[in-house]
């Protein structure tokens, strides 16, 4: 018998170094740096709550203070802005402390993605909960959080989302061995390896950042050894439960996202996805995609590309 308990708290993950992008995280976390006017972590809890995830836990470290601020009130800019009569900027000072009851705890040691999610224990309890990673965002409307939520309704045991890379892009990623069943975009989830080489991939259905995780994982990551990168893994956490009978909580489950990802935990993506939210934004597309044309056009005109027989 499926559990039926409903997925209500989500958990995010928000301790890593954010070394890939120093300097400029020397001092600010990777999850704070903007995507358009938003840190990108806002549009992650965005999509928690949206999914009526609204009891949110971030597990953060040191030099994580300006997230905690970021989802605070500022009484002092507030006044500010309310002194000017300024309601447009004053609103978007609310929407993040208005947006969710956040809670944090710190994960003293940098041991892991295993070992972050084990520190939510405390707080989630025996409950399922969600799990979604900062680096990569979901588009707002590509419901895949509700999708995996009903999945884990319908079937119990825990939840990951999935989507085709080529397969020399699979290393980077934890990877999944799947089986069809009769939903087109569910599949069950026979076995996980972290990081696989091309060789030793199971498949090229990678993990992408969203998980929703039946509360038998936390014992099962008290007794997972570190594994790839010498860290607690969450994937064979995961893998343990895809071989653990449904009664006792195993059974992992994937859905196949095939929408729109954008993973901004390196610079090439993240400038891409800049520059994507900002044109589709109606306050700043008008101006900004003429002149992204007449910049690329220029670009290329003095590097000698678009010209005879140039691609
Ligand atoms: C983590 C997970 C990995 C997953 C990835 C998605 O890796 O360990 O299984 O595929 O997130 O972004 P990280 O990117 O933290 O190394």
């Amino acid at each position: 018998m499926a559990d039926t308990s409903r997925v209500l708290k989500a958990v995010v993950p928000a301790a890593g170094l954010g070394t890939r992008f120093l300097p400029a995280t020397k001092a600010t976390p990777k999850e704070m740096l903007p995507v358009v006017d938003k840190p990108a972590i806002q549009y992650v809890v965005e999509e928690a709550v949206d999914a009526g995830l609204s009891d949110v836990l971030m597990i953060t470290g040191r030099s994580k203070r300006s997230i905690e601020d970021h989802f605070d009130r500022a009484y002092e800019l507030e006044e500010a802005l309310r002194a000017k009569g300024d309601d447009e900027r004053l609103n978007a000072v609310h929407e993040s402390s208005d947006l969710a009851v956040m809670h944090y705890v710190r994960q003293g040691e940098p041991r892991g993605l295993g070992h972050a999610v084990h520190c939510a224990r405390q707080h989630v309890g025996n409950e399922p909960f969600a799990v979604l990673l900062g680096d990569d965002m979901i588009d707002a409307r590509d419901k895949l959080l509700h999708r995996m939520i009903e999945v884990r309704d319908r079937h119990g045991g825990s939840v990951i989302a999935l989507m085709e890379v080529e397969p020399d892009q699979v290393s980077s990623y934890g990877c999944a061995a799947i089986e069809a069943t009769d939903e087109d975009d569910v599949v069950r989830v026979s076995d996980l390896v972290e990081k696989p080489s091309a060789e030793e991939a199971p498949s090229n259905w990678i993990i992408i950042g969203r998980y929703i995780c039946d509360p038998a994982v936390f014992d099962v990551l008290e007794k997972t050894p570190p594994g790839r990168g010498g860290e607690i893994q969450l994937t064979d956490a995961l893998r343990t439960l895809a071989d653990t009978p449904a009664g006792q909580g195993g059974g992992v489950y994937g859905v196949k996202f095939r929408g729109r990802r954008y993973d901004t935990g390196n610079k090439l993506e993240y400038l891409r996805t800049v520059v994507q939210f900002a044109s589709e934004r109606p306050d700043l597309a008008p101006e900004f995609m003429p002149w992204l044309r007449q910049f690329v056009r220029e670009h290329d005109a003095s590097n000698g590309v678009g010209g005879p027989g140039q691609p």
